[in-house]
């Protein structure tokens, strides 16, 4: 039995994998377990309590997973009081059958569901639990910021849409807005608390609200508008919308508010009209490329991002070849590219014409020619100017120098002196596809 109470001082490890929402969900996670009274270890091997925040966005990332949960088994051989917990979609998407394929494992939890792991560390049954239940979001919980300046603010959960390839809306459930009352109070707090750079986080942000009762409905361009009113929130950000909901008003947004960034990630997945079709995005490739001209005209130098799938089923070269000419014509400042990964239980899974893995690594690297080219050009807009940019820390491959980020979400290289967490002024000399190099203006810190 584990009496957590008379125990404070057990410890915790935990693993994130997945995108932004996992890793908000795990400082949440990491808040909830520091007040009840455990702390964090670096080395998974000194923890009593062994934790995994758990995607299955491609099969690599299942992969990868599994991989660290063989040291995890070990780790439990060793010390068979230890306790060994799986969270998140991975999680969600296998339900019981982990504690069959995975008998070590003492708890299981779907995405979001972190205030089921202290229901279990205080129950008095440890055998194996699982909870998949999809419930209401709990933003009550105490959280860890990785960052004091840097916060995550999650506007929905779910997803509505049924992008035939993926795993998410069956791990993650259907589309519900939290009440924007409590999103704002919520922003405030975090102002108070030091946020200085806020991300709304859901999987599809810009169709915020339309579930919502009709007495508190608004949109989601609306909210931007009452996020923006927070004393203390300097820059906000939004991940990820869908081009399908990106509307003017939105646009609308950008132009007018002083703390929304020049960033709009609009994940493009195939420049075929037909793929689109098959991939249920409910847009078309003009359809596309007028949300491109609608940004590119009214915010000139808006960091325009996107994600790509590259050899979905049924993807022919010419195919593939409309996905390279919206490349080539939007010149995306980052793309993240993927190459299709069937997953359990979507409809792409199921198509009979999938695409072989070297006519996928062959597209794939011409892909990433064309992205880096276009990017790296691109890039060359920002050399001369001075950017603001907000410091994270030291450069990761030169400790003498400082590493922060644009307001278009460009990586910046730079000399400098300032803290992290401190706005200063930067004057940008090189660009490459991925980062900018410059240095600190003196005199030029921005005080907030
Ligand atoms: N809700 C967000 C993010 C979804 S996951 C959105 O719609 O933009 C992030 C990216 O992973 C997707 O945009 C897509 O490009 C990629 N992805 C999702 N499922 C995939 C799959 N089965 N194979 C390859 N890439 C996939
Ligand atoms: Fe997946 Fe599509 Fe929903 Fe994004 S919008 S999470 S790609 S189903
Ligand atoms: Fe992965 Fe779930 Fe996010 S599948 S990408 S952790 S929504």
């Amino acid at each position: 039995m584990l009496a957590v109470s008379s125990t404070p001082m057990k410890q915790f490890h935990v693993t994130t994998f997945g995108c932004q929402m996992n890793q908000h969900d795990s400082e949440r996670m990491k808040g909830m377990l520091t007040s009840l009274g455990y702390s964090e270890v670096e080395q998974r091997d000194q923890a009593d309590l062994i934790l995994f925040n758990t995607c299955s966005i491609r099969e690599n990332a299942d992969n990868r997973f599994i991989s660290h949960l063989g040291e995890a088994k070990r780790l439990k051989s060793e010390n068979p009081e230890r306790i060994v917990g799986v969270g998140g979609c991975w999680a969600q998407s296998v339900k019981d059958e982990v504690f069959r394929r995975f008998p070590f494992v003492d708890v299981a939890f779907g995405p979001g569901q972190i205030h089921r792991l202290a229901e279990f560390l205080n129950s008095d049954s440890l055998s194996a639990q699982g909870y998949f239940e999809f419930e209401e979001f709990s933003g009550d919980l105490p959280s860890h910021r990785e960052r004091q300046f840097q916060g995550w603010l999650q506007i929905s959960q779910g997803c509505n849409c049924a992008c035939s390839y993926c795993i998410v809306p069956s791990t993650r459930g259907r589309e519900e807005s939290r009440d924007p009352d409590l999103l704002i109070t919520e922003a405030e707090r975090l102002a108070v608390d030091g946020v200085r750079e806020l991300t709304l986080l859901g999987q599809n942000v810009n169709s915020y609200g339309r579930d919502l009762p009709v007495e508190s409905r608004i949109r989601f361009s609306d909210l931007l508008r009452r996020v923006d009113l927070v004393e203390g929130i300097e820059r906000v950000r939004y991940m990820s919308p869908h081009p399908k909901d990106m509307r003017e008003d939105v646009i609308d947004a950008h132009v007018e508010l002083k703390s929304l960034c020049e960033h709009i990630h609009l994940p493009l997945q195939s420049g075929s009209s037909p793929i689109l079709k098959r991939m249920r995005r409910t847009y078309s490739r003009e359809r596309y490329m007028d949300r491109v001209s609608m940004i590119r005209e009214r915010l000139p130098d808006c960091g325009i991002t996107t994600d790509i799938i590259v050899g979905f089923p049924g993807e022919t070269e010419a195919d593939f070849a409309q996905t390279l000419e919206v490349v080539e014509q939007v010149g995306y400042d980052q793309a993240f590219t993927f190459n299709y990964s069937p997953r359990r239980g979507t409809l792409a899974a199921e198509m009979d014409d999938q695409v072989p893995h070297a006519v996928k690594k062959e597209r794939m690297s011409r892909l990433i020619d064309v992205v880096q080219r276009r990017a790296r050009e691109r890039a060359q807009r920002f050399v001369g100017r001075s950017l603001e940019v907000l410091v994270e820390g030291p450069s990761r491959n030169d400790p003498t120098r400082l590493r922060g980020r644009s307001r278009h979400s460009k990586a910046v290289n730079f000399e400098g002196t300032a803290l992290p967490g401190q706005f200063v002024e930067v004057e940008v000399t090189s660009a490459t596809s991925q980062t900018l190099t410059g240095s600190e203006r003196l005199l030029s810190r921005i005080s907030v």
